[in-house]
Formats: C-alpha cells, sequence, structure tokens
C-alpha cells in the first residue's frame, strides 16, 4: 500500500498548531509530512494479511475465523484461551473487571498509561518498579525494561496477596523508551510470584521486539529462533493483554490469552458485555484473519531485524547530530531525552510537548510527548505527577517508511537542536481531562 504524504509551509504549521491548541493528537493528519505519532495500528499489511481478509468468516458464532485465531495463538504464545477485543485496552478492561478492585495493588515495570488509566479507574494503584537504569538516558543496559526484583519484593512481602491480582511485565517496556525485559528477569518475577502466590500478566504489545533483544543480547538464546523465545517469555505469565495493533502488524484488534478456564468463565461476562460475543469480541472475522497471519509475520527473524535496525538508523544519526537519545536505542521508537534538549526550562513548561512542537514546526514531523502530560495527575492529591524522564517518542510505523525519511527526521531535529538556546518559552495548560488528558489537553504558550 502507497499512501501520499504533504509537505506544508511553516506559515501553514503556526496555524495548524495554533488550531490544535498545540496539541499534536488534535491535528488533521493532512497537515502532518512523516507520521511518527505512534507505531499502533499504524503498519502496512502484507500481501497475505490483505488475502486473508478476503476468507474472513463473519458469523455471529463459532466463526472459522475465530478458530484460526485460536489455533495461531495456542501455537505462538502458548495460551489454551484466549478472548477477541478490539484494541489492548479493551483487552484490559475486560480482564481488570474480572481481577482488580479498590485498594488493590498492581506492581510491574512502567505501566502503560491505559494499563495505568485502568488500574486507577478501579481505585487500585500502580506501583513502579523498573530498575533505576531505566531513568537515566546516559547510561547503557541492555534491557532498561527490567524490573527491579528487590523493589518487587518488597511490594510484594509489605502487602497481602489478596491485594495483588497480579504482577504486570510491560515487553518491550513502553514507557521507559521501548526497552526490552530479559529472561533472566521474567524468570526472576515468575519465581517471587510463586514464592508469594500471586499471578503475572504479560502486556504483550511488543512481544516479538522483546523477544528479538533477548536472541540478539542475551546469553544463551542467539542460536534460539524467535518463536521458541516467544513460547518460553509466555511461559512465565498466568495471562497476557495484547494490543494487536503492534506486533500483530494489524490496523485494529487485541486479544486477552489465558491459562485457567476459571479466568476465562469470568472474563467472558465481561468480554460480552464490553466487546462483544466470545467467539468475535469487537473484531471481523476479516480481522481475526488478518490478525493471524500478522502473528506469524511479526514474529520473523528477518522482518524483526529489518525493522529493528531501521529503527536504529534514526537513533544512530541522532546521535551523529549529539542529540540526546535513550540508549540502547528502543525496538519501536527512538526516545528524545527533552529535558537535557531543553535544560532551560523548568519542568511546569512541558520539556517534551515543547518539543514536539518545535519539531513539527520545523518539519511537519510529528512525534508524541511521554513526560508530565502523559503521567497525569495523582489520582489522590490532584498534585501534577513529573516523572523522571521527559520523553520525546518518535515512533517508527512497521512496514511503512524508509531510511530515507529517517534522513528527512534526523536532519529536522538536528535543526532544532542547533537553535534550542532561542527556545525559552514553554507550554501551559489551559484545559484538561480527569484522567488520560494528554489525549485531548488544550495548551497555550508561556
Ligand atoms: N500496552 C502497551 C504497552 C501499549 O503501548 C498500548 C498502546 C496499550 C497497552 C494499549 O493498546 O492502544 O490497542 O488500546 N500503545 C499505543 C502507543 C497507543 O502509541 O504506544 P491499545
Amino acid at each position: 500500500m502507497v499512501e501520499p504524504i504533504r509537505r506544508s509551509t511553516r506559515a501553514d504549521r503556526e496555524k495548524w498548531i495554533n488550531e490544535a491548541s498545540f496539541n499534536l493528537f488534535k491535528l488533521r493528519s493532512e497537515y502532518v509530512f512523516i507520521d511518527l505519532l505512534t507505531d499502533s495500528g499504524t503498519g502496512a499489511m502484507s500481501d497475505r494479511q490483505w488475502s486473508e481478509m478476503m476468507l474472513g468468516d463473519e458469523s455471529y458464532a463459532g466463526a472459522s475465523s475465530y478458530f484460526k485465531m485460536k489455533d495461531t495463538i495456542k501455537e505462538i504464545l502458548g495460551f489454551e484461551y484466549f478472548l477477541p477485543t478490539h484494541q489492548g485496552r479493551a483487552a484490559e478492561n475486560v480482564l481488570f473487571s474480572a481481577l482488580v478492585k479498590a485498594g488493590d495493588i498492581v506492581p510491574g515495570n512502567s505501566h502503560f498509561d491505559t494499563t495505568k488509566g485502568h488500574i486507577e479507574f478501579r481505585k487500585a494503584r500502580a506501583v513502579d518498579c523498573t530498575i533505576a537504569e531505566a531513568f537515566d538516558t546516559t547510561v547503557y543496559h541492555p534491557f532498561k525494561g527490567n524490573v527491579d526484583l528487590e523493589k518487587l519484593e518488597d511490594v510484594l512481602r509489605s502487602n497481602p496477596k489478596e491485594k495483588i491480582p497480579f504482577i504486570v511485565v510491560t515487553v518491550t517496556c513502553n514507557s521507559s523508551g521501548g526497552q526490552p525485559v530479559s529472561m533472566a528477569n521474567l524468570k526472576g518475577i515468575r519465581n517471587l510470584a510463586n514464592k508469594y502466590g500471586v499471578k503475572v500478566l504479560i502486556d504483550a504489545a511488543r512481544f516479538a521486539e522483546n523477544a528479538y533483544f533477548i536472541k540478539t543480547r542475551e546469553d544463551g538464546f542467539k542460536d534460539r529462533t524467535i518463536r521458541e523465545i516467544v513460547l518460553e517469555m509466555f511461559g512465565t505469565a498466568d495471562f497476557m493483554t495484547m494490543s494487536s495493533k503492534k506486533d500483530a502488524i494489524v490496523n485494529m484488534g487485541g486479544f486477552i490469552g489465558m491459562r485457567e478456564k476459571e479466568i476465562f468463565d469470568k472474563a467472558s461476562v465481561f468480554n460480552i458485555m464490553f466487546e462483544g460475543y466470545i467467539t468475535y469480541g469487537g473484531m471481523s472475522g476479516r480481522d481475526m484473519n488478518a490478525l493471524s497471519q500478522g502473528l506469524r509475520e511479526g514474529t520473523e527473524f528477518d522482518y524483526l531485524e529489518t525493522r529493528i535496525k531501521q529503527v536504529a538508523y534514526l537513533g544512530s544519526r541522532l546521535v551523529e547530530f549529539g542529540v540526546p537519545v535513550q540508549q540502547p536505542f528502543g525496538g519501536h521508537a527512538i526516545f528524545v531525552d527533552a529535558k537535557r534538549f531543553l535544560p532551560q526550562l523548568p519542568k511546569e513548561q512541558f520539556h517534551a510537548q515543547t518539543l514536539a512542537v518545535e519539531l513539527y514546526l520545523e518539519s511537519g514531523v510529528r512525534g508524541v510527548e511521554i513526560g508530565a502530560l502523559l503521567a497525569d495527575r495523582d489520582p489522590e492529591t490532584r498534585e501534577n505527577r513529573f516523572p523522571a524522564l521527559e520523553l520525546l517518542r518518535l515512533t517508527i510505523p512497521r512496514r511503512v517508511y524508509t531510511n530515507n525519511h529517517m534522513d528527512y527526521v534526523a536532519t529536522a531535529l538536528a535543526n532544532v537542536y542547533d537553535r534550542s538556546n532561542s527556545i525559552t518559552r514553554g507550554l501551559k495548560i489551559v484545559r484538561e481531562a480527569p484522567i488520560m488528558r494528554h489525549f485531548t489537553v488544550d495548551l497555550e504558550r508561556v
């Protein structure tokens, strides 16, 4: 699939970003030249996936497309039970409705915003146990998504197990920079879970990219296939939620994988209420077919290597220009350290959002803020939460852009870097929603 992209002038972009209240989510996509807002649902489907769409079975109950997806999930991920949902957060909504209650505690590695949202919405608390190295972009660690097992054990020791519905492990860890979790760490988490009698959930959106990093960075895995590594990773979990819009390379879709019938039965009730009958759960038959095929393609080594090396290509270009980025490079995106890029701004003026706006004005490239806007307010004190890192995420869609586009992005950001001293004003909030405010917030220049 080839799609046109459109150039614009700086004057156009000034007008559009003002109309969008300095919130890049509010821009029309035609106003964007290269769109690195997200890798979610923005990949290009393959010839085989489009062929699979023609074979979709749209029966309400018991469609062959459902069984194709069920068999693929069993084969590739190893889960006996599954429920389709329309996307990842829907999977969270259904599973958490069955498992999370007010007052619960859910430890994990930098929970993704919808995951945290679904926990806090139920008046439970997400506790971040990511290793400290993840929050320093200047130190090298091959697995910056890892859970600090001591921090985790502290949480497990100091709370009754009835209050801990599960530990959530996000692979790769989006919020810390698309950073992988090692197999050794996954096994360490499993051992602690067994010791304290709690369950483990894998938030699996980018599981295949995680497996690629295990294969290429962790001792003992270089001769193992991606599929073998994937099965071993999921072997450490009791259940999984999946946003298929990432590593299953479809535009929409998600699912929950489970081992126990009891949990499947409980979750099924909420699936029927929120998503649809258990054999389609918000997805068309054709979409389930494309998803099954996407899971196969997404777990091929050559595809993963091409993709992850393209992300690293952008990262290397930026490093050549001296731009401060999270290292090692993540699987799906390059994360620019906006505090180091714009050290002159106070944190109250939103470093990463200011930088995202500057990059858009410079070039029409749209990135996304992973910083204080995304971190939201503390649900109890209602104070702004200022995370350790203010990151501008440049997220690369799968099978869409060429390295030529990456060169353009790198050069544009280098231009902003060259004039970064002249950026002395950040942004302030004019209006915000009570939860997940970054999607709809209105801002103005300070
Ligand atoms: N978990 C992770 C790790 C994610 O990155 C996302 C979405 C979700 C869950 C929720 O899935 O969007 O299908 O409902 N991440 C997208 C992003 C939105 O841009 O990183 P969803």
